[in-house]
């Protein structure tokens, strides 16, 4: 079976003006299975972030290969990529990043597939998503009127519209407190385990971390000497 995750010699230089800076410095790694929980832990400005763009195809790496489920990213077309982008991830974010104008059901089914806010089909599998959060009660409340951790619920059913197979999260507690924090991490690990996805997630929060299948800690671009590595297969 092939790993959540595998990394090849993977390099990520950003440039900036006439300088290069070079982010992430050649990671090896083969980690996690579907629907294992990975965690990333390191210091602010390690390259956490950036690691998981690019698992998310949303940034291609300057060297190497990035390999999520066995999809090897950097054979995808342009076309391919999008597509990935689109049904095989969910993201979760820091700052939720919901809509501001629309509700939080209309945040749930933007990214639906051929389907469109006000049909029934996507209403009703909208609102399915919500009761799995426990949101269904504030369906037509904008984010505005959301909690944090109300607005985080909403997002984690965002990133299940189009039933992908891992869900991407880049500290999705780190704007909460640590009561909502908790709830939403129980939320997230109950979804993922019941659901049968893969999860990857940026954390700082010891609880996220303790819950994973495999930590993976990275440290000035490279991964720290406490990240146990499997030995080759
Ligand atoms: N688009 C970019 N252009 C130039 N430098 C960048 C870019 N994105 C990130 N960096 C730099 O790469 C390094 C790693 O950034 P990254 O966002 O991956 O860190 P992080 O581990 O997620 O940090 P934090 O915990 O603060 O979120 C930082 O030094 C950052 O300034
Ligand atoms: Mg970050």
């Amino acid at each position: 079976m092939s790993s959540l995750i595998e990394l090849k010699g993977v390099i990520k230089e950003y440039k900036t003006g006439p300088s290069v800076i070079r982010v992430l410095k050649g990671i090896d790694l083969s980690a996690g299975e579907p629907g294992s929980i990975v965690a990333v832990l390191g210091p602010s400005g390690s390259g956490k972030t950036t690691l998981l763009n690019l698992m998310g195809a949303l940034d291609k790496p300057t060297a190497g290969e990035v390999v999520v489920l066995g999809m090897r990213l950097g054979e995808l077309s342009e076309k391919q990529l999008t597509e990935y982008r689109r049904k095989k991830v969910g993201f979760v974010f820091q700052t939720f990043n919901l809509i501001p104008n629309l509700s939080a059901l209309e945040n749930v089914v933007l990214p639906m597939e051929f389907l469109v806010p006000g049909d029934k089909q996507a209403g009703e599998k909208g609102m399915h998503l919500l009761e799995q959060v426990g949101m269904a009660h504030r369906a037509k409340h904008s984010p505005a009127k959301l909690s944090g951790g109300e607005q985080q619920r909403v997002a984690i059913a965002r990133a299940l519209a189009n039933d992908p197979d891992i869900i991407l999260a880049d500290e999705p507690t780190g704007n909460l407190d640590t009561s909502t924090g908790e709830e939403v991490v129980s939320l997230l690990t109950d979804l993922v385990k019941r659901e049968g996805k893969s999860l990857m997630v940026v954390t700082h929060d010891d609880r996220l971390a303790s819950l994973a299948d495999f930590v993976l800690h990275i440290r000035d671009g490279q991964l720290a000497p406490e990240t146990p590595i499997p030995p080759p297969s």
